[in-house]
């Protein structure tokens, strides 16, 4: 009996070493076919473009190369990415801006993107870089998204009744108007624009409404903001991603983190339920990469 024991216990330590030189050398063999970049964009693991270079299929990208420069898109492919970072698990997305334009008699644009929205399911919108902004002289602005299973609502006021009222300094609810700020673990968001009387009382001067989430630091309220928001059709939006859905200490409980705890620390999400990891000190690199982090050099 006690040496049947033992020789399971030998055949699952073998078993399970050659698991993991397996997962190991899988990991390393699909490094040398999957493609680092698309265009000019580097495109580091847990993100990958094709099967098997990515961690799983949140951090699928696809390239688009029928455009010049080609285009990276996340997922299901609606949502367009131009940076990732893997220092501080953020990647930026190209969010589109809800515009609500009317002409002389009040009718609507049918063109326009009367709403805007944007679903990340497992990643979150970041709290702190973002800002929802809508600005014109005849303005309600909604945003309304969840938070997991959780219902957020809230929306800003901007109203003007002549040209030279707007103030220009500020983003202060005369022209444009701004929401302090969002909460953290927003999954998805919808904007929604609507107006009081259709812009007929100032279309003089202004005859749209436009509303967006996206990063704070790529706005600032001028006279030039009416027209760059009337010729752009998207704004970057901060996202932050994490690895699974629970924390260093349950991934370690269930020995799925995939930080090399040799080179690398896990360390908990501030914005998801998720991890990230991060190199130890005097190593460098990719943390997630199957090579893990690499002693630094001096
Ligand atoms: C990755 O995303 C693309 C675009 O949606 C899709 O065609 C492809 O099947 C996805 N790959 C996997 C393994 O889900
Ligand atoms: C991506 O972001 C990093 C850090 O903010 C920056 O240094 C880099 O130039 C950006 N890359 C692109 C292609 O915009
Ligand atoms: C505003 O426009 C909407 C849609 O074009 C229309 O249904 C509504 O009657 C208009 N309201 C006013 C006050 O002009
Ligand atoms: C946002 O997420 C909630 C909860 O998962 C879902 O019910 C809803 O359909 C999503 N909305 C959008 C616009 O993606
Ligand atoms: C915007 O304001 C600046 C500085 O106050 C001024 O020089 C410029 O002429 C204004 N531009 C427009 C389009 O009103
Ligand atoms: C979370 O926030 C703390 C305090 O600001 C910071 O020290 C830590 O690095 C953050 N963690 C991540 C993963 O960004």
């Amino acid at each position: 009996m006690g040496l049947l024991h033992g020789i399971l216990l030998l055949h699952l330590a073998v078993t399970a070493g050659v698991m993991i030189n397996l997962r190991r050398a899988e990991a390393q063999t699909i490094n040398e076919h999957c493609r680092g970049r698309c265009g000019n964009m580097d495109i580091p693991y847990p993100f990958g473009i094709g099967g098997g270079c990515y961690l799983n299929k949140k951090f699928n990208i696809t390239c688009d190369e029928s455009t010049n420069p080609p285009k990276a898109y996340l997922r299901k492919g609606n949502i367009q990415v131009t940076n990732i970072s893997i220092s501080d698990g953020e990647l930026i997305v190209l969010q589109l801006i809800a515009k609500d334009c009317y002409d002389k008699n009040g009718l609507q644009y049918q063109d326009d993107t009367l709403t805007a929205s944007l679903d990340l399911s497992s990643f979150t919108i970041s709290s702190t870089k973002n800002k929802f902004t809508a600005i014109g002289c005849d303005t309600y602005a909604i945003i309304r998204g969840f938070r997991g299973e959780q219902r957020y609502r809230t929306g800003c006021l901007s109203l003007c009744d002549r040209a030279g009222d707007i103030n220009y300094e500020t983003c202060s609810g005369v022209g444009c108007c701004q929401v302090m700020s969002i909460p953290p673990r927003l999954n998805n968001f919808t904007v929604i624009l609507r107006s009081y009387s259709n812009h007929t009382k100032v279309w003089d001067f202004n005859r749209c409404s436009f509303g967006v989430l996206a990063e704070e630091s790529q706005f600032k309220f001028s006279n030039r903001s009416f027209n760059e928001f009337e010729n752009k059709k998207y704004f970057p939006l901060v996202v932050d991603w994490s690895i699974g859905d629970s924390p260093c200490e349950k991934a370690r409980e269930f020995k799925n983190s995939i930080c090399h705890l040799e080179t690398s620390e896990c360390v908990d999400s501030n914005s998801s339920s998720g991890y990230l990891c991060r190199c130890l000190p005097g190593f460098t690199g990719n943390p997630y990469h199957p090579n893990g982090c690499q002693r630094y050099h001096y």
